[in-house]
């Protein structure tokens, strides 16, 4: 029933935000959560200052610069104009410390894990969008439509660009023929223990543990750093190999020729890895957007969300960015389409945040970090 409703929402809301505010708004066809927030019919009727035709309340961790292009866009295509709260941190926080006052109509982050756990702590709703579930692949939202994959962060190989490889396993880093040959940054880092998770939920946790000590035995150096210091100890000569995410390849090859991060990006390649398993895939964190539990302006909200699922959306997160499209058939980047195309691992993103706090441990019964 929800999808009869949400489709003409999308469609109005270029045109024409108020009427869509009030076909939509807040109204009763929004399961769970939305009802509990909504006033009591004999309430007194009072002016929400959080509720203003025309425009959406963001709240995000995402960097300004990033996302601004997008929003700016949208803005042109609907006339709702985004009011961003930025919190680099403390976005549970806040929105549990703003309960049911909370402005707040779409929430976006990096990382699955810091997705989950706003669902957990109760700040955001379901939502059926047939837009958002056309777009998306099942395995990467919420089954509910809690939450909602934007884009994707693929964790690769960088490898030394003379190497002769073309292909490899994230199994193959505990080879013996890459010892002292690694570069990786701290296991403990939420890039790492999210493919560490991954790791878990395909092959058990004690398969993983023996793993993740041969990986340690190749490690050409203390597992620190960030993730472009894998392709500057490649051009240093410390290492041949390391994992890394992709979108910073793309920030480093399309960097001013000549300054250190070019330099950097032209000393290696890149190649996706995909677990040896049937069907197994490269191991991807997203960055994703979900719909507020108090959303004010929730048709709004979902005209935003919609948005950012559409080609000109997906295609300037694929350039901006240099995160991969959640939605197939979009354009890319020069750099990152070079990379050829990225096969997603198959696993849901819900299965491998389960598996977290066990890698974070594994991470230290081996004194990976050490
Ligand atoms: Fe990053």
């Amino acid at each position: 029933m929800n999808i009869r409703f949400r489709a003409p929402c999308a469609f109005l809301a270029a045109t024409c935000a108020a009427l869509l505010l009030a076909a939509c708004g807040d109204g009763r066809e929004a399961a769970g959560d939305a009802a509990a927030s909504a006033p009591a019919a004999d309430a007194p009727a009072t002016v929400d200052p959080a509720r203003t035709p025309g425009e959406v309340n963001l709240y995000t961790t995402r960097e300004p610069g990033l996302i601004q292009p997008l929003l700016d866009a949208f803005t042109a295509s609907s006339g709702i104009k985004v009011n961003t709260v930025l919190l680099k941190d403390g976005l549970l926080e806040r929105l549990g410390a703003e309960g049911e006052r909370s402005t707040a109509d779409v929430l976006m982050v990096v990382d699955t894990g810091n997705m989950l756990d706003l669902v957990e702590a109760g700040h955001t709703q379901p939502l059926q969008s047939a837009v958002l579930e056309a777009a998306i692949p099942a395995h990467l939202r919420g089954a509910d439509g809690q939450w909602f994959a934007m884009s994707l962060r693929d964790r690769v190989l960088y490898a030394h660009k003379d190497l002769d490889l073309d292909s490899f396993h994230y199994e193959d880093l505990s080879d013996p023929e890459w010892k002292g040959r690694v570069c990786i940054r701290s296991g403990q880092h939420p890039y790492n223990t999210s493919l560490f998770a991954a790791m878990i939920a395909h092959h058990g946790a004690e398969a993983t543990e023996q793993w993740l000590r041969g990986v340690k035995a190749n490690l050409a150096r203390k597992a620190a750093g960030g993730d472009r210091d894998v392709a500057r100890d490649i051009l240093a000569g410390i290492c041949d190999i390391g994992i890394a995410n992709a979108y910073y390849v793309g920030r480093m090859k399309n960097a001013e020729p000549g300054s250190e991060q070019h330099q950097w990006g032209e000393a290696i390649k890149v190649i996706r890895p995909t677990f040896d398993v049937d069907g197994g895939g490269t191991h991807v964190n997203i960055s994703g957007a979900a719909l507020a539990r108090h959303a004010p302006n929730r048709g709004n909200a979902i005209a935003l969300m919609e948005y950012l699922v559409s080609d000109e959306a997906q295609s300037l997160y694929a350039r901006a960015n240099y995160e991969y499209p959640v939605k197939a058939g979009v354009e890319l980047d020069p750099v990152v389409a070079s990379f050829g195309e990225l096969v997603v691992d198959p696993l849901p993103l819900t299965e491998v945040v389960a598996n977290r706090r066990q890698a974070s441990a594994l991470v230290d019964k081996v004194g990976f970090d050490n």
